[in-house]
């Protein structure tokens, strides 16, 4: 099935009216299947880093391999809104953040993604016209764990702050990462942005998985992940297949 590629606009509009699945994609293939599948967005995270380049952290992920991947993205999903993720530090200010937004949208995203309550950031963005997409809750570039937040009061105001504060700064859509249900539904009815929970219960306008934990690809997920595939598992059994046709000489 093509999808129809959705605007940011389009996407705002969509809070309440319908749910918007969204799934992280860095390669070709896996971005031709996810707009096959009719993903609503496809997400090219900074989660790239961890999962597909063997990293310990985020944090070692530059813009030039961002801009390799949103343009595998994009051949893959031509029709299928992408969102490219700013790495550590390339949105550490505003000139340097529009600098590497234009690089991202060049190379195929048609907005992007920044961590925090960096507010004087996304309105310049938003000023020189692009669209962005906040980020709170947990922020993997900035944590030091990647346990639940905003259990206590005092943090689950301020990541209602924070919220309230990226929607006035001008994003059109926010990412809620690993927060307590409730917490994410006051939220979800507090701003007129749709919220995109990972980890943040069912209450979010839209969910977004990293793709490589729904699908079974790896050795561990994060508890909130479903797998709704055994990819590994069915990566090994093939090799294990092969390997052994070859030593018997039958292939
Ligand atoms: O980088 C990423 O994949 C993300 C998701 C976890 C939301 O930011």
């Amino acid at each position: 099935m093509s999808t129809q590629k959705l605007t940011a606009e389009v996407l705002r509009r969509m809070k309440s009216v319908t749910p918007i699945p969204m799934l992280t994609a860095y390669t070709t293939p896996v971005a031709r299947c996810l707009e096959n599948a009719g993903v609503a967005v496809i997400l090219v995270g900074d989660t790239v880093g961890m999962v597909e380049m063997g990293f310990d952290s985020t944090r070692h992920v530059t813009i030039a391999h961002m801009q390799y991947h949103i343009g595998a993205v994009r051949r893959g999903a031509p029709n299928t809104h992408i969102i490219g993720d700013f790495p550590y530090e390339a949105d550490r200010d505003p000139a340097t953040a529009l600098r590497n937004a234009r690089l991202m949208l060049e190379a195929g995203a048609d907005s992007v993604k920044l961590e925090g309550p960096k507010y004087d950031v996304i309105s310049h963005l938003v000023k020189n016209g692009i669209d962005v997409v906040g980020h709170t809750g947990l922020t993997p570039q900035t944590s030091t764990n990647f346990k639940q937040v905003g259990k206590e009061a005092a943090e689950a105001e301020r990541i209602v702050n924070e919220a309230v504060g990226i929607e006035k700064a001008g994003a059109y859509m926010l990412v809620l990462e690993h927060i307590p249900e409730r917490l994410a539904e006051k939220i979800t009815h507090t701003v007129k942005i749709p919220t995109i929970g990972i980890g943040a219960g069912k209450e979010c306008d839209g969910q977004v998985l990293v793709i490589n934990d729904a699908i079974g690809m790896g050795d561990k997920w994060p508890p909130f992940s479903r797998q709704y595939a055994h990819v590994s598992k069915t990566i090994t059994e093939a090799a294990e297949t092969f390997v052994s046709q070859v030593k018997g000489r039958s292939y």
